[in-house]
């Protein structure tokens, strides 16, 4: 069975439609681990209930980005993890990171890519005064917010859409896709073509 390490740094609400999607046998794999940056995140609890291990590392502890990355990736080949999940991690993964589980790191974005990347996805996509927006699920490669898409979804923007309003829907969305792309890379579906990426039926 392949073994999944969850990267979270917050609420980890996707983590635990990761958590539900595998209690229920839509996702056949192991959560082995769950990695996260913030003491205060609400992901450990969440952790703790699914009786899922977490390594806490907090960036203070680590002289720069690589001595922790280099300390992540030990971590990560131990417990033998197949695939790494991101998400609502906020920290940047460096190209060591990125070299050492290539094509085996995923990312998930609350806006549709190349459009609004960065931290505020939703905030940027509704500011910018786009009609839709949506998310997007990826591999992470050395370029923030850039790696190949494996699946998108689109969420329509409304004249009355507030930050408070209009998350909540792009969530829903994250919930559901996110699950089926770990699920489509599970099952050895996913063809990778440089930037193209085929899901095999
Ligand atoms: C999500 O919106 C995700 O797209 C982004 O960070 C947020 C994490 O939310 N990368 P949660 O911690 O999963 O609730």
């Amino acid at each position: 069975m392949k073994r999944i390490a969850v990267f979270c740094s917050g609420n980890g609400s996707n983590f635990q439609a990761i958590i539900n999607a595998q209690k229920r046998g839509y996702l056949k794999a192991k959560l082995a681990l769950m990695v996260c940056d913030n003491p205060s995140a609400y992901a450990i609890i969440r952790a703790n209930k699914a009786k899922i291990p977490v390594a806490l590392l907090e960036s203070k502890h680590f002289p720069d980005r690589i001595a922790y990355d280099k300390c992540v990736v030990s971590i990560l080949n131990k417990a033998k993890i197949d695939l790494v999940v991101l998400a609502g991690f906020m920290r940047i993964i460096s190209p060591y990171f990125v070299r050492a589980f290539r094509n085996r790191i995923i990312n998930i974005h609350p806006a549709l890519l190349p459009s609004f990347k960065g931290a505020h996805g939703i905030k940027d996509a509704l500011d910018y005064g786009a009609k839709v927006t949506g998310v997007t699920v990826h591999f992470v490669d050395e370029k923030m917010d850039h790696g190949a898409i494996i699946l998108q979804e689109t969420v329509d923007i409304k004249n009355y859409d507030t930050e408070e309003t209009l998350a909540p829907r792009i969530h829903k969305i994250e919930h559901k896709i996110y699950p089926k792309a770990i699920k489509f890379f599970l099952e050895g579906r996913l063809k990778v073509n440089r930037r193209k990426i085929f899901v095999r039926s």
